[in-house]
């Protein structure tokens, strides 16, 4: 049982944060504490599995710090970290244990490990089956994989099979349709062929509006263009196994209410992975995965990365205001990152009562955004160096490049295109210096020549060059972008929410504020039919007027 633990706000240490943040904390500037300090990237790299972390350019100091261990330990964090790990009901208002970590333990050293190998094993050998006739001629071999999912059952799969298309079998395409705006899907079936396309209806519940409407349309179109073996060329992956024989799946490969939609990807969820990768790399991935999980569980506090993350959340959150923070991945193959981070972070965290139901009088979850970089810099990073909210950035970046089919190349495009990942280096180290030196008024004057125009004085130039530096980021380093490093590198921000999560006393693990609109849309959609608007408020009963052109 987990004992019950002091909310954050009510422990000694958010008290002495609050004091430190006063007397300090605000006032923090990085450039000071390098130089009071020159062992301070030495003190604040982090190693894990497969990820290093430089926290050097984080804002805070030595305080800071020893007040944060001090708060995850009054708020009993390593206990609550436990109850998880051994698959106690640490999601409440639902009434389940939380066990992702259990579906990349090897066998036998995890709860459920039966259940988990059995299924992972059938679904390997189905990815390896599908592949071993994949991009061939007859009917039934398979040239393109279309995962019909949303939310969990889309955007983990999505990142990660596009983030190792290095590692993807080239004669099968993966496709993702989440939408229920029917372009998506209408976009993919264009590019398909019903002879050669395997079809994955993704959804935990199997109850999702977007994905039911969608694999119906999907399957209509299958059986409009002559497709008639449904059972071969349409799978699901879902807890509802009911569900999926209802709609006439007759393969599903299955997982469990303790999967939660957003920690999904490395269950059945996991299939469309699994499917472009094969199976060693799947396996690469959870290996990966576990590796970290085995690092949060066990090492000391001062060496836990993704404890020292959650703790510079709130930090970040509770005390210096930070009310988002930019994730930055020098990597194209992360472009969906962000994407796949807003719904872990922001689904898990954005909560307003605590465990007990009670409202909180302090912020939660902070808002993450980002894009990889350098497409960013050439977008919003104007406002990240000179805007007026801080706004804390973190970079990943990885010391090598695998290439998809790099031998194909040429030797002189090899090494052109070797320059380029040097030069995506060299862009974001460069950010994160300019966020913290920035460029003083007096530096900026000294490159403005006293002709530079004739109506604006030379100081007014010079002040719009200025950056105020002091800007905080964080830098993640990992050798190059693998499976076993994707997986770690996800797991350590899966544990960093249940970080935050846990000190925050939240449930991090359910998700009621999506129910209420999904609600109102089932009882608004007859309305756009029939025009309806008996008891709606002014705003939508006109909105549906309009929409429908009356
Ligand atoms: O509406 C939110 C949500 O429940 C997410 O938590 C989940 O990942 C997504 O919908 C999809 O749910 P399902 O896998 O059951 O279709």
């Amino acid at each position: 049982m987990i004992s019950s633990s002091p909310r954050c706000d009510q422990t000694v240490a958010w008290a002495a944060l609050s004091g430190h943040y006063q007397a300090h904390g605000a006032d923090l500037d990085l450039r000071t504490l390098f130089a009071e300090d020159p062992r301070r990237v030495e003190s604040l790299t982090f190693e894990a599995p497969e990820v290093v972390v430089d926290m050097s350019r984080v804002h805070w100091d030595v305080a800071t710090r020893r007040h944060l261990l001090d708060l995850a330990h009054e708020c009993r964090l390593a206990e609550r970290r436990d109850a998880l790990l051994r698959g106690e009901l640490v999601n409440g208002s639902e009434g389940r244990a939380v066990l992702h970590t259990a579906l990349r333990a090897p066998r036998g050293q995890a709860p459920f490990s039966d259940e988990v190998h059995a299924v992972l094993d059938q679904m390997l050998a189905f990815a390896d089956e599908v592949k071993a006739s994949a991009g061939g001629p007859n009917p039934g071999d398979i040239h393109d994989v279309v995962n019909i999912g949303i939310g969990g059952s889309d955007l983990g799969p999505q990142m990660v099979v596009m983030a190792l298309e290095a590692f993807a079998n080239p004669r099968l395409r993966c496709h993702f349709v989440s939408n229920i705006d029917g372009q998506d899907l209408a976009g993919v079936l264009r590019q398909v062929d019903p002879k050669h396309t395997l079809f994955v209806v993704a959804s935990k519940t199997f109850t999702t509006q977007e994905t039911m409407v969608n694999a119906r349309t999907a399957r209509q179109w299958f059986l409009d263009q002559g497709g008639t073996d449904i059972a071969r060329h349409f799978v699901a992956t879902t807890s509802n196994v009911e569900g999926a024989a209802a709609f006439g799946i007759t393969r599903t490969f299955g997982f469990w209410d303790w999967v939660g939609g957003r920690f999904s990807l490395w269950s059945a969820i996991g299939l469309p992975i699994a499917l472009a990768l094969g199976s060693q790399h799947f396996r690469a991935l959870l290996d990966g995965a576990h590796a970290m999980d085995q690092h949060f569980a066990s090492a000391p506090s001062e060496a836990n990365l993704p404890l020292w993350l959650g703790l510079m959340d709130v930090w970040y959150r509770n005390f210096k205001g930070y009310t988002s923070r930019c994730v930055a991945p020098y990597h194209h193959g992360l472009r969906r990152l962000p994407a796949y981070l807003q719904q872990l972070v922001m689904e898990s965290n954005g909560k307003g009562v605590d465990r007990h139901g009670q409202p909180l009088t302090y912020a939660t979850s902070e808002v993450v955004w980002g894009e990889p970089g350098v497409n960013g810099q050439h977008a919003f990073f104007q406002m990240l160096h000179q805007g007026t909210d801080v706004i804390p950035v973190e970079f990943i970046l990885f010391k090598g490049l695998p290439l998809r089919d790099a031998g194909q190349l040429s030797p002189a495009v090899q090494a052109m295109l070797h320059r380029q990942h040097q030069m995506l280096l060299a862009n974001g180290l460069a950010q994160a210096q300019a966020l913290m030196w920035g460029k003083t008024t007096e530096q900026a004057a000294h490159e403005v020549a006293p002709t530079a125009s004739k109506e604006v004085p030379p100081e007014i130039i010079a002040r719009h060059r200025t950056f105020p530096g002091n800007r905080p980021s964080l830098t993640m380093v990992i050798d190059a972008l693998t499976p076993r490093s994707l997986g770690a590198l996800i797991a350590l921000h899966e544990h960093r929410v249940l970080v935050s999560g846990a000190l925050w006393g939240i449930n991090s693990f359910d998700q009621w504020g999506v129910e209420l609109g999904k609600a109102m849309s089932n009882d608004l959609l007859p309305r756009l039919d029939s025009g309806d608007v008996s008891g709606l408020d002014p705003a939508t009963a006109a909105m549906i007027a309009r929409l429908r052109g009356a």
